[in-house]
């Protein structure tokens, strides 16, 4: 008799449906949801609930949620391996967070450097949700007995203070409480960085929106973006990140989407100029994203058929979820209904 197979290690992770996705959430984030698919259990989400810890408009927020799942489809996210949802169509991410909440502590929340940023752009009034937001996120992890989150590098502090959470959890209630996660953050483009300037890391959100490369950008729209970026000064192309951040940022941009090492790529550019570099990296971007966007645009064509997939995956998420729940409630020493 054949041997069972050991069941798959977990992964989770989640992008904020807010604007528009941008190069970074795709190189740091989906594009290793991808390629790790095959080898775990995953779940894939629009975190919706994050999203609205700043202000959005009601529709752009739907669309905008549509638009998150049909990129993860079209980008490779193959559905026989991942659970993709919405985090609102899982109540227990909500009810988790409420008890993570009399768990974690002021302190170790003040020194989220998200929150000392985010909160110091948001005026007089900040949403309390600002500040505990790193507790729906360590929520969203450990629902699911989440070994590993593929994430980008400015979500580390995030996933260190969700490893400290559970470790208390599991401190008072048992070793078994939680599963501890561990990150996975990619060796290149863990950080991509604004076109513009390349000292700070590109966002949906930037000021200026020619610094972001937004996946839904036309072909001339992706030439004009990186004929414009910032390079450095003096001519040679190679890696350094402290130095030439322009001219990196576009090697690790490179790298990410063919998988050639940085050492191969700054040997083709030896004696070359910075705009052959800019060219050549707008026509690999072009190529990475014209079927990805020709793709999405026929799954937003067909609602029914994305709101089947979500249904199946909050169905799916929310049976997990509940089980982890239901355990935590246990331990904590709640009747259980
Ligand atoms: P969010 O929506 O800001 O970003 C989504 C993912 O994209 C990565 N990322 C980048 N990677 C490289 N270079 C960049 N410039 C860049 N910008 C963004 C982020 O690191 C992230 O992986 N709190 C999270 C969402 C979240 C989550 C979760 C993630 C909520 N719950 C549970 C993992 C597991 C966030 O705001 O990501």
């Amino acid at each position: 008799m054949a041997t069972p197979a050991p069941s798959k290690k977990v992964i989770l992770s989640g992008i904020q449906p807010t604007n528009r996705l941008q190069l970074g959430n795709y190189l740091g984030a989906i594009k290793n949801w991808v390629k790790l698919q095959k080898d775990f259990d995953c779940h894939y989400m629009a975190v919706d609930l994050h999203a609205i810890t700043a202000r959005q408009d009601p529709q752009e927020l739907r669309n905008n949620t549509y638009t998150a799942i049909a990129l993860y489809i079209a980008s490779g996210v193959d559905l026989e391996h991942c659970s993709l949802f919405v985090q609102s169509h899982v109540p227990q991410h909500s009810q988790l967070a409420w008890l993570l909440n009399c768990y974690g502590y002021m302190g170790e929340l003040s020194r989220m450097t998200q929150y000392k940023d985010k909160s110091s752009k948001a005026g007089a009034n900040i949403p309390v949700g600002l500040f505990t937001y790193p507790l729906l996120m360590a929520a969203d992890i450990l629902l699911y007995d989440t070994h590993l989150v593929p994430v980008g590098d400015d979500q580390k502090q995030h996933l260190e203070l969700t490893r400290d959470v559970a470790q208390r959890l599991n401190g008072l209630y048992g070793d078994d409480t939680f599963v501890v996660p561990e990150p996975y953050i990619a060796p290149v483009a863990a950080r991509i960085m604004d076109l513009l300037n390349p000292t700070t890391k590109m966002s949906k959100s930037a000021v200026n929106e020619n610094g972001s490369l937004f996946l839904t950008d036309s072909p001339a729209d992706i030439e004009k973006k990186f004929k414009r970026a910032e390079t450095d000064s003096g001519k040679e192309i190679r890696f350094d990140e402290e130095n030439k951040p322009g001219v990196s940022n576009l090697l690790s941009i490179q790298s990410a989407i063919t998988g050639e090492s940085i050492a191969a790529i700054e040997a083709r550019y030896v004696n070359k100029m910075y705009g052959h570099l800019k060219v050549e990296t707008a026509e690999i971007v072009k190529q990475e994203l014209a079927p990805i966007q020709k793709r999405t645009q026929e799954l937003l064509g067909d609602k029914a058929e994305l709101e089947r997939i979500l249904k199946t995956g909050a169905e799916k998420a929310t049976a997990k979820a509940e089980v982890t729940l239901r355990r935590l409630h246990e331990r904590i020493g709640f009747i259980l209904r």
